[in-house]
């Protein structure tokens, strides 16, 4: 039995996760909530990974909020960096193989055509700069890691952009969303799956999953309503029109 310590586990990514891991047979599942594995702490890493020995971590655990991150600089890089160190230490280790989800959000998306694994990040905010920091620290500790970065990721699960549309087309007949940020829709299951398939390679390294469709947050919106059957007036709106303390990527299509 192959047995997996997921972090985060109350996250939008965990709940996904915990939703099918009845599936994968040969597969024995260990969900952390941030109160009992907090990875910026690297005594709580220790203990568990002292009491649990997995051969693998999923790494769900991520400081998310783009726009609070650029007033709470620090606790951004705690989680997203520091944490990403402290896993990365303990796997090493436990010779535990580390799996991370990393984001869109570490390019600038100043590019009109998809990033590729081999383009320089450089990401425009706190959360991307901290993801990308995390990242660097998985790639210097380890060898035996899958970094996924993956985009606008979605689900019936947490917080996320679908769920947003919805909760707000029950008190309002109108809505403005952006129109003029590109990127891709990712299910969260489908990540899931990529991840779970990825993991049985053992062809370590960084790379890029995201879904089919390249869009705007307009156009992605529009979809919602329509699959959810919903009656709403969508406007489409520049970015300057929605002032965010966070900036965002314009072009965030990943290869
Ligand atoms: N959502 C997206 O669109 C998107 C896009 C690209 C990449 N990603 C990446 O995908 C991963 C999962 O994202 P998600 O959508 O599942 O995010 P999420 O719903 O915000 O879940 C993140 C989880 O991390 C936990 N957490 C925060 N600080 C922690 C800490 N110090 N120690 C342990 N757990 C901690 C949170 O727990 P509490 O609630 O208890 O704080 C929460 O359950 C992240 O790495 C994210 O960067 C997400």
């Amino acid at each position: 039995m192959i047995r997996i310590l997921v972090t985060g586990a109350n996250g939008q990514m965990g709940q996904a996760l915990q939703s099918i891991s009845n599936q994968f047979i040969g597969f024995e599942f260990v969900f952390l909530a941030s109160k009992v594995l907090n990875i910026s702490n690297i005594e709580d890493c220790n203990r568990n990974f002292e009491h649990y020995k997995p051969n693998i971590c999923v790494n769900f655990a991520a400081y998310t909020n783009v726009e609070k991150a650029e007033e709470e600089i620090e606790l951004a890089y705690q989680v997203n960096a520091e944490g990403c160190k402290n896993l990365a230490e303990v796997c090493l280790l436990y010779d535990t193989t580390l799996v991370h989800l990393s984001t869109d959000f570490v390019f600038d998306g100043q590019q009109n055509t998809p990033y590729r694994i081999s383009d320089t990040p450089n990401p425009i905010n706190v959360y991307g700069a901290s993801k990308w920091k995390g990242e660097q620290y998985i790639q210097h500790f380890l060898v035996k890691y899958y970094i996924i970065r993956t985009s606008w990721v979605y689900s019936e699960f947490g917080h996320n952009f679908r769920n947003t549309m919805l909760k707000l087309a029950q008190t309002k007949s109108e809505i403005n969303v952006v129109n003029d940020q590109i990127g891709c829709p990712t299910y969260a299951l489908d990540i899931c799956h990529f991840m779970m398939n990825l993991i049985s390679t053992k062809k370590y390294g960084l790379v890029h999953f995201r879904g089919d469709r390249i869009c705007s947050w307009y156009d992605f919106a529009v979809s919602i309503f329509e699959e959810n059957n919903i009656d709403i007036k969508v406007n489409p709106i520049r970015t300057t029109e929605y002032p965010t303390k966070a900036k965002r990527p314009q072009y965030s299509v990943l290869e």
